[in-house]
């Protein structure tokens, strides 16, 4: 087998190489060996393809567990990616159905879409033949999700608005399917507030995002926030919301932390934070869906237990420390509680009276920090233990340094500076940090969040890369 060295490689095809690897967060050797293998598969799946003019496979409507796709293209520079988008779904098992917009259509030619979907793609809303024999309420309907790359910006906002003037805004509109966004547009466009506002809408709504990454645009000395995901990022993303997760992490135990603590002054007053347990309870959820047994330790919360998770409800840190180490032993631990670092010396047993006498002093000892102390366990030590990192700056030399500091395997770092409003808040932009690098995923709900940390948790326990 030969060898090959990046070291030899052209200089300006070692730096797309990097970019591309910190945007997967993969040593640069682990993106060559991504793409090779990715490669591999092309091979061969152009190996089982039929010959050109030979009849597509048919698909199997009647079968409700098949995996079919409808893949909207939106008129943008990135619609030429759909095309290798088209071959990578299929590659995953997913059958594709093509909607073109009028613009997608200046872009690519429905003759090249419809040859590697093996169907024609559908593009007018008034096309008798389609409304006689599709329709398009049956091709919103008959598909288990929807998925529109490059979803531009003005398809954003018709959908936000929930505009239907189109066969593509009007099966949108008509679909209770998931749907999957791979935004592509100029990053001025994609940061102006209408966009923000539209993406915040769709969030809100369940619409689920892949993208858009930072990077050079097509347009030249243009870069930033807007680049479309890549194919195998979309068609990974597709999966993941297609393949039911039960399974991903089956027999697998995990213990995750969440909501603040409540630090006793007396028997009415506390010490506390303003975490709301978003993101820890979505991450219990997730992982309890992907099939592990899932015990949760929750600090004072209102968010709602989530489903199928054994709840361990405390109120102090000390508390929930006991609670996780009875918890052990446990294959993953997650700790994303914000914890009070400090608690008072002597809690007082009765209520303390206003005496006229000038404000009573509240003398702070250290609480036990909870990750610090399970990752550096000698013994029951989970194989993977997770911490957050809830910073207002130099987010990611912090998380850095908590994560030696700690001993943890993976910091997810966040910025909770007031202006974000990600504490309390629904959404979130985390930085994953291990000892390989950090990677930056785009701004998406906590719900996104907890599926993709999962679907990360899930491919390193299953040892990939
Ligand atoms: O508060 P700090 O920024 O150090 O928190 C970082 C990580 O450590 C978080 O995952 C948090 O849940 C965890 N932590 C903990 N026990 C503490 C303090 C923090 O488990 N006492």
């Amino acid at each position: 087998m030969a060898s090959l060295t990046v070291r030899q490689l052209d200089e300006a095809l070692k730096k797309r190489l990097r970019l591309r690897a910190a945007r997967h967060g993969r040593s640069v050797e682990d993106e060559v060996r991504t793409i090779l293998r990715s490669a591999a598969a092309d091979e061969a799946a152009f190996a089982a393809a039929p010959e050109p003019g030979a009849p597509a496979e048919p698909s199997k409507p009647s079968d409700p567990a098949a995996k079919k796709a409808l893949l909207i293209i939106g008129g943008g520079i990135a619609a030429y990616k759909s095309l290798d988008l088209i071959r990578r779904l299929r590659e995953h098992g997913i059958a594709v159905r093509v909607v073109m917009t009028d613009a997608a259509q200046k872009f690519i030619t429905p003759l090249s879409a419809g040859a590697l979907a093996g169907e024609h793609p559908y593009t007018d809303l008034f096309d008798t033949k389609l409304e006689l024999d599709v329709g398009h309420i049956r091709l919103a309907r008959d598909t288990r999700m929807v998925i529109v790359a490059p979803a531009t910006a003005d398809l954003m906002a018709k959908m936000a608005q929930g505009h239907a003037d189109d066969l593509a805004s009007a099966v949108l509109l008509a679909t209770d399917r998931p749907i999957l966004l791979a935004p592509a547009m100029n990053p001025k466009m994609w940061s102006n507030k209408a966009t923000l506002r539209n993406a915040a809408q769709l969030r809100a709504d369940g619409v689920h995002f892949v993208g858009p990454n930072a990077g050079e645009m097509a347009e030249s000395n243009e870069a930033g926030v807007g680049r479309m995901a890549e194919p195998l990022e979309i068609a990974a993303a597709a999966e993941a919301l297609l393949t039911p997760s039960s399974g991903a992490l089956a027999g697998l135990r995990m213990i995750v932390t969440s909501g603040p603590t409540h630090e006793p002054i007396d028997p009415v007053r506390y010490i506390a934070n303003r975490s709301s347990g978003k993101q820890g309870h979505a991450i219990a959820e997730a992982a309890a869906a992907a099939g592990a047994n899932v015990t949760l330790v929750s600090g004072p919360v209102q968010v709602a237990p989530p489903h199928g998770v054994n709840v361990v409800q405390i109120e102090s840190a000390r508390d929930m420390l006991a609670a996780v180490e009875k918890a052990l032993p446990a294959d993953i631990a997650v700790f994303a509680a914000a914890v009070a670092d400090w608690r008072t010396a002597n809690n007082s047993k009765e209520k303390i009276k206003k005496t006229g006498k000038g404000t009573p002093e509240l003398a702070l000892v250290e609480n036990p920090d909870i990750l610090a102390t399970v990752a550096h366990r000698k013994s029951k030590r989970p194989r993977l233990v997770i911490g957050f990192a809830a910073e207002t700056e130099h987010v990611i030399e912090h998380a850095k340094a908590k994560l030696a500091r700690k001993g943890c395997d993976w910091i997810l770092a966040n910025d909770v500076s007031p202006e974000t409003g990600i504490m309390g808040g629904d959404s979130n932009t985390i930085h994953l940090v291990t000892k390989d690098g950090v990677e930056h995923w785009p701004p998406q709900s906590k719900n996104e969040v907890a599926t993709a940390l999962i679907t990360r948790i899930a491919r390193t326990m299953s040892g990939r890369p």
